[in-house]
């Protein structure tokens, strides 16, 4: 049987009802059987404070543990003001650091923007693309994936239910498949 690889699946909204929350759980759903998708929310993050790098909160050791553990990171993240919200900026700096150390070091990592907008979020997503090289591992460039209009997706319970997004996402997961494999050989 395949090795079944294990992906820190980062949702950048705490919202409850957040569309990006429900589109991991889709991914988690939808993802091949070589993906193991582990949805992890930064509610228990603490704020990034460089006078505590010596001693450092155990909620920050227990996220930087998993993103060490894994074997690839898959960001999934709302636009807020053209860029990413705070909480997952916050939780960047938690997991790069100590200096040099960071712990998305060599995970090969995917890229999802959404919006109930027309443009999907893609400047949070070019965002992305601009802090993580240099602390994070492999970034997967094609193809890119930018949803928009997510908020007619989804039924009462938060399943997905519109058929072309869930193509999108197959597709998306099987290339990112491909890249996870490449780089955990
Ligand atoms: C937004 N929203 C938003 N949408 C967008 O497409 N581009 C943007 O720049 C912004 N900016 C923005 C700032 C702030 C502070 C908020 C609260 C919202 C709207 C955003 O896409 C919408 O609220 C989503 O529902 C947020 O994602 P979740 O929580 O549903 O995952």
């Amino acid at each position: 049987m395949a090795t079944s690889h294990s992906i820190v699946t980062i949702v950048g909204s705490l919202r409850k009802e957040s569309f990006t929350l429900k589109i991991a759980h889709a991914l988690a759903k939808l993802a091949p059987a070589s993906l193991k998708l582990q949805v992890t929310t930064l509610h228990d993050i603490s704020f990034f404070n460089q006078d505590l790098e010596a001693t450092p909160p155990a909620d920050w050791l227990a996220f930087r543990d998993k993103l060490q553990a894994s074997n690839g990171v898959l960001f999934v993240t709302p636009e807020y003001n053209r860029s990413i919200p705070g909480v997952l900026k916050n939780a960047i700096d938690v997991g790069s650091r100590p200096y040099g150390k960071s712990s998305f070091l060599g995970k090969p990592t995917g890229i999802i923007s959404n919006s109930p907008g027309p443009l999907g979020g893609v400047s949070a997503a070019k965002h992305l693309q601009n802090i993580l090289p240099g602390i994070s591992g492999p970034i997967l460039g094609q193809p890119e994936i930018h949803l928009n209009g997510v908020g007619d997706a989804f039924d009462e319970r938060g399943e997905l239910t519109k058929e072309s997004l869930q193509k999108v996402l197959q597709q998306y997961l099987e290339a990112y498949a491909a890249f996870v494999e490449r780089f955990n050989r």
